[in-house]
C-alpha cells in the first residue's frame, strides 16, 4: 500500500468539503454535548428548526461570529450557560391565554373536580406565571380553591421569580381584563390585584396556593397523584420522542380519570398515550386518563 502524502490528502479533503449548514448541524451536536457535559441540560431532542434559531438569536446577542466561539464561552462561563437558556425558554404567555380553552376548563373540568376532597393540578412550563394565577383565580371562583394545591414549575429560574412575585405591568391589564370576561369571569379581574404605581400585585391568598418550583421535564420524575397537569406551549418545542417521553411522565403522574389540557397547536393523537386518554374537548386539547397504570 502507497504511503498518502500531503498532496493526496488534501485532494481528498478538497474533493469532500462539508457544506456549510453540515458545518452548523456538526457545531451544533458539539454544543449540545458540551451543554450536557458542562450542566446536565440534554437539548438534542429540542426540535432542529427552533433550536437553530434560538442559537443564532444566542450568537448575536453575544456578538460572537460562529458557534465553534460559543462552545468554550458555555462551557467556562456560567453566564453565556444562563443566556443561552434563557434563549431556549421562550417565555411568552398571558392570563387566560385562549380564553375559550379556559371556559372549557371550567364547565367541563372544574365540575368534575368538585367530587374530590383534595386537588393536586400540575402547571408544567408556567413560564413566568400568568396561567398559574389565572387557574387560581378560577379555582377560587367555583369554590374550589381552599382545597387545591397548583405546582408551578419550569426550567427557569429567572421566569420562576416573576412569578413567584406575581408583579405584573399595569399595561397588560387591560388584555388580561378582556381574556378573563371572556373565559366566563364570575367577578371583576380587578378584584384579584393591588394596584401599585404601574403595576398589578396579584393578591396573597391566591399565592398561598400555587407552589412555584424548579424542574425541568427531560430528566427529573413525575409529580405523583395529580388530578390536573396544565402543559401548553411546551410540548411544541421538542422533537416526537420527547414528546412521547414527557407525555408519558404526565401519564404516569395523573390519576385514573385524571385530566390532561395542553396547548392548542399539541395533541395527543399520534402520540404513544393517544389509547390511554380519551378526548374531552379535541378542539381544546382537554384530555383524561383513562387506563391505571
Ligand atoms: C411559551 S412558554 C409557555 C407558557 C404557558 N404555558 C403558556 O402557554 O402561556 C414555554 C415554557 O416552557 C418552558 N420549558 C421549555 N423547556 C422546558 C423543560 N425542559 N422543562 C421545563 N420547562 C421547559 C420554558 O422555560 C417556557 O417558560
Amino acid at each position: 500500500m502507497t504511503k498518502p502524502t500531503a498532496a493526496s490528502l488534501k485532494a481528498v479533503v478538497l474533493s469532500h468539503p462539508p457544506s456549510k449548514d453540515e458545518v452548523i448541524d456538526f457545531e451544533i451536536k458539539l454544543l449540545i454535548e458540551a451543554i450536557q457535559f458542562q450542566y446536565g441540560y440534554d437539548f438534542s431532542h429540542y426540535a432542529q428548526a427552533s433550536l437553530t434559531r434560538r442559537i443564532e438569536s444566542c450568537l448575536k446577542k453575544s456578538e460572537l461570529s460562529n458557534i465553534s466561539e460559543l462552545i468554550p464561552k458555555i462551557i467556562y462561563k456560567v453566564e453565556y450557560f444562563d443566556l443561552f437558556l434563557r434563549e431556549m425558554s421562550v417565555t411568552v404567555t398571558e392570563m387566560f391565554r385562549d380564553p375559550l380553552v379556559f371556559k372549557a376548563l371550567r364547565d367541563k373540568v372544574f365540575t368534575q373536580l368538585k367530587t374530590y376532597s383534595r386537588v393536586n393540578i400540575w402547571h408544567a412550563g408556567c413560564a413566568t406565571g400568568e396561567e398559574a394565577y389565572s387557574l387560581a383565580i378560577m379555582l377560587k371562583e367555583e369554590g374550589l380553591l381552599p382545597r387545591c394545591q397548583i405546582y408551578a414549575t419550569d426550567f427557569n429560574n429567572h421566569s420562576l421569580a416573576i412569578a413567584e412575585q406575581g408583579i405584573y405591568k399595569a399595561e397588560k391589564i387591560p388584555l388580561f381584563t378582556q381574556n378573563y370576561l371572556l373565559s366566563g369571569g364570575k367577578a371583576s379581574f380587578a378584584d384579584y390585584y393591588q394596584a401599585k404605581h404601574s403595576h398589578a400585585i396579584m393578591h396573597d391568598d391566591l399565592k398561598q396556593h400555587i407552589t412555584f418550583a424548579h424542574h425541568n421535564l427531560i430528566k427529573d420524575q413525575c409529580f405523583a397523584q395529580m388530578h390536573l397537569i396544565v402543559c401548553r406551549n411546551v410540548l411544541i418545542y421538542f422533537d416526537r420522542d420527547l414528546q412521547n417521553s414527557v407525555l408519558g411522565l404526565f401519564h404516569h403522574s395523573l390519576l385514573h380519570r385524571g385530566y390532561l389540557l395542553l396547548g392548542d397547536k399539541e395533541t395527543l393523537e399520534f402520540s404513544n398515550q393517544n389509547d390511554s386518554f380519551t378526548a374531552i374537548s379535541q378542539e381544546q386539547r382537554i384530555y383524561q386518563k383513562v387506563t391505571y397504570d
